[in-house]
């Protein structure tokens, strides 16, 4: 039984089939509808954050595959409060076909994974965010044609978003670079491990506190929030260290002329992004959040029904 725990688990010839499926689910439902591969599947979405993207879209996936999904507040089941992980591991593995988790603390994840006899999908952990990268390949793919070679500059707070953009792009033979402020950098494990699954020794990790630097030559600008879920208490900070690192009209005009401008949304407009940029002919904002369903599409087809061959 296959986990959806970290774009690490997978290789790169997992990953690219896993994305071929994604484009022909895309394909499919975009002229009729999908095929009811998961009739009768049912996946428990358990989330410890709030969400728009990861909820609705892994719950429309389910729904456009013939099965069935429900929400688990925060509130309802208060996951390792009212009740201990592995136990609500070995419960829902009794009611339901697949777990979707989004949690605090990394080892809730892996606790649930290691205690349920479903698989589970990481929906975003304080470490990572497997499902949003995986699905922002795709979208790479559809933008640039092909994967390897690229450059993404990835500007602002080397959180969980940037942490599995790095692996992916490892994995993928694509170049990764970073700006962000001192003491908001990936870590030098984060950094060993990207290098660890690199497709081609080739392939550079550059780290600078520069935007202008990291977007220099980049195919693709990447950027999230300046404080993230659970961080809310540093935000004044935050909003003091990052403006520079604002993703603009000028720092486009830095990167390749044909680049495009990837955010994971939500986005705080007017803070690591303006709205001439997040609206403006660069930006694929809206086709990246619209890629969360076809993707995820395909991580429940290979996890719930792993017979599938098409
Ligand atoms: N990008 C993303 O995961 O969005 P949500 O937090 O709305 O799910
Ligand atoms: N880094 C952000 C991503 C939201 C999808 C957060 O964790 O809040």
């Amino acid at each position: 039984m296959k986990h959806f725990l970290s774009l690490l688990d997978f290789s790169p010839d997992e990953l690219y089939e896993w994305l071929d499926l994604a484009h022909r689910l895309k394909q499919e439902w975009q002229t009729g509808g999908n095929r009811p591969i998961l009739q009768g599947k049912s996946l428990a979405m358990v989330f410890q954050k709030p969400s728009l993207r990861t909820r609705v879209s892994f719950e429309m996936g389910m729904v456009h595959l013939g099965g069935y999904a429900f929400y688990l507040s925060p509130l309802e089941i208060k996951m390792g409060g009212r009740e201990s992980i592995p136990d609500v591991a070995r419960v829902l593995s009794g009611y339901v076909d697949g777990i979707m988790a989004r949690v605090f603390d990394h080892h809730h994840i892996l606790q649930l994974a290691e205690y349920s006899r479903v698989p589970v999908i990481n929906g975003l952990s304080d470490y990572n965010h497997p499902a949003q990268a995986f699905a922002d390949l795709m979208t790479i793919q559809e933008h640039k044609g092909q994967l390897p070679g690229l450059k993404l500059a990835y500007v602002g707070d080397s959180n969980n978003v940037a942490r599995s953009l790095l692996f992916g792009a490892m994995k993928m033979g694509m170049h990764f670079a970073a700006a962000s402020p001192p003491g908001y950098t990936l870590s030098e494990e984060d950094i060993h491990l990207g290098q660890s699954i690199r497709a081609s020794a080739w392939q550079q990790i550059e780290l600078t506190e520069n935007p202008r630097e990291a977007v220099r030559g980049a195919d693709i600008i990447y950027t999230d929030v300046w404080t993230s879920m659970g961080q809310e208490e540093e935000t004044a900070q935050r909003l003091r260290i990052f403006p520079p690192y604002q993703i603009n009209q000028e720092l486009v005009s830095q990167a390749n002329p044909d680049c495009i401008v990837m955010h994971c949304l939500p986005a705080h407009r007017g803070e690591e992004i303006t709205d001439e940029v997040a609206d403006g002919p660069h930006s694929v904002l809206f086709p990246q959040a619209e890629n969360r369903l076809h993707a995820q599409k395909a991580i429940l087809v290979r996890l719930l029904a792993p017979d599938y061959k098409g």
